[in-house]
């Protein structure tokens, strides 16, 4: 459907209460559903999934410090929204059970093992069934890490891109004192944003493909229908759940909380001056002004000189000075191509590209803008020193392999199978408590990909050529390539471009009175969330340290 673009004001997402306290702290139920939901005037109803009745889900406000627990009730219907691929580990998964299987994770969250919405902690309506990693019913979320943009969204073993396509995710935003006393912009001038794309029908229902085309199979013709698509690009940009909205704001300073929740789709973003009746681009609008990314606030505000590189999961956490634009209209403008490459993207042969994602309205009153005053420091964000490195691991992502009907498989790999192990496969990485690792993550594919640890946040030392790096080497970070700007801090996600390792430095555990100890299991994975169906996820496991 031909949608009319820039008629929908942005909506805030709404802000969860609880629903009454458990063990003293305030307790949630969010209750996972099918319902209508009006994305766009031209649109009927679309049919959606989402938490609390809506897509995206209410905002969980939380503080540092202090606990929450979280009963994330599935009442989904019987039959799925989208089309099931029951081909994706048949012998694990049984897709014959009444009801859809879900799980949800918290993005970010520092949480114990038991709450962590692991892949085979799924559970069907009313925990009917429950999958072999179900611990349960209630989440509990510790809240002991710096104050961040974290979000919450399914997880199920197999059908986690139909799940958060269908609409399961929502923002969960950590605050605290400290964060606070910067006076950042707060109340209607702090706005989460959810960048997603979705394609529909004409009848209004929202259009996920249910099979693959010739050149993306090696020709086989016996392919399982409904098959997993290897990718998948919506025509339609869609933000906080409506589609191609336009947001209103004054000419002064706000926070934007950038996330990246689409299945696949990579956002390069900045603002350009925009002239509605043409639809042609101006010049460059205000700059994005960084404070924090995945993990928390930056040590300090850093300019985002050219585009904001936002890959599937990452949050970035900005400020905007409209003050000097007062009357006129931008367009959060998106360069990245849909098969995204990083520096060698090709966006001449871009199928679906999504270069208009909202248009920002700046009202004119007549009264000068007001820029806020930036805080020269925002957070404390100590470095782990390499020198302090117990352990180093290799990691690879892989192409090249097929599952057993032909489909190309992308598959994570280590220094032992560096071509790939999938899922199911034994946990091959176990880092101890207490300790300090480099993971060097390899891209072998042709394709960018972001990748996704569980648990823990973890710092970028910086990237170099997959020939430049032997498995094992000490890592010089003064002779890597630096991390953008967009990279500093926390990250729980980090893209990793194709013919590239990128070096990330972890700490498992408490670190200088920041995080929590952990053990158990977690999963690392592709945040493209076809690849992490089909098969780039993998189990790690914190143990115990015997020293
Ligand atoms: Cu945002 Cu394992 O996921
Ligand atoms: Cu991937």
């Amino acid at each position: 459907p031909d949608l009319e673009k820039w008629v929908t004001e942005l909506p805030r997402p709404a802000v969860a209460e609880p629903s009454g306290t458990k063990d003293g702290h305030p307790h949630y139920e969010l209750t996972m559903g099918e319902f209508e939901q009006k994305l766009h005037p031209d649109l009927p109803e679309t049919t959606v999934w989402g938490y609390g009745g809506s897509f995206p889900g209410p905002t969980i406000e939380a503080e540092q410090g202090e606990p929450i627990s979280v009963r994330w009730e599935n009442d989904l219907p019987d039959e799925h929204l989208l089309p099931v691929d029951t081909s994706i580990h048949s012998e694990t998964i049984p897709y014959d059970l009444p009801g859809i299987r879900a799980v949800t994770h918290l993005h970010g969250g520092n949480v114990e093992a038991e709450s962590d919405g692991h892949a085979q902690a799924w559970y069907t309506r009313d925990f009917e069934e429950t999958g072999p990693a179900f611990e349960s019913k209630d989440d509990y979320y510790a809240n002991e890490q710096p104050a961040s943009t974290l979000w919450y969204h399914d997880h199920s073993l197999g059908i986690t891109r139909l799940n958060v396509y269908a609409g399961l995710a929502g923002f969960y935003l950590l605050r605290s004192d400290t964060e606070r006393s910067l006076d950042l912009p707060d109340g209607e001038y702090e706005i989460p944003i959810v960048l997603q794309d979705r394609s529909f029908n004409e009848d209004g229902s929202l259009f996920y493909p249910s099979a693959i085309s010739e050149e993306q199979s090696l020709g086989d013709d016996s392919k399982p229908d409904p098959s997993i698509v290897p990718q998948f690009y919506g025509d339609t940009s869609v933000v906080n759940g409506k589609a191609w909205p336009r947001l209103s704001v004054e000419p002064r300073t706000y926070r934007l909380r950038l996330l990246n929740g689409a299945n696949s789709r990579y956002y390069s973003l900045a603002l350009r001056e925009y002239d509605e009746s043409s639809g042609e681009t101006g010049g460059d609008g205000p700059a994005f002004v960084q404070i924090g990314n995945d993990g928390g606030l930056f040590s300090e505000p850093v300019e985002v000189d050219g585009r904001l590189e936002l890959s599937g999961g990452q949050r970035a956490d900005v400020l905007v000075d409209f003050s000097e634009y007062a009357g006129e209209t931008l367009l959060l403008h998106n360069d990245a191509p849909a098969l995204y490459r990083g520096e060698t993207n090709a966006p001449d042969d871009d199928l679906v590209p999504l270069p208009e994602i909202m248009t920002i309205e700046v009202s004119d009153d007549g009264t000068a803008g007001e820029s806020a005053q930036l805080p020269e420091s925002l957070a404390r964000v100590p470095d782990i020193p390499v020198d302090s490195v117990d352990n180093q691991r290799y990691l690879t992502l892989n192409a090249g392999a097929t599952d057993d009907y032909g489909r190309k498989l992308h598959l994570l790999g280590n220094e032992d199978d560096p071509s790939g192990l999938m899922v199911t496969d034994e946990v091959t990485e176990e880092p101890s408590l207490g300790d300090t690792e480099i993971w060097s993550i390899a891209n072998r594919t042709a394709m960018s990909h972001p990748v996704h640890l569980h648990l823990v946040h973890f710092q970028v030392l910086g990237r170099e050529g997959i020939g430049d790096y032997e498995p094992g080497d000490e890592v010089d970070p003064d002779a890597l390539e630096e991390p953008a700007p967009y990279e500093l801090g926390w990250n729980d996600v980090v893209n990793v471009d194709p013919g590239e390792v990128v070096h990330v430095i972890v700490h498992f555990g408490e670190y200088e009175g920041l995080f929590t100890d952990q053990t158990g299991e977690y999963m690392w994975h592709c945040h493209m969330l076809e690849h992490e169906d089909h098969d780039m996820m993998r189990p790690f496991t914190v143990v115990e340290s015997d020293d």
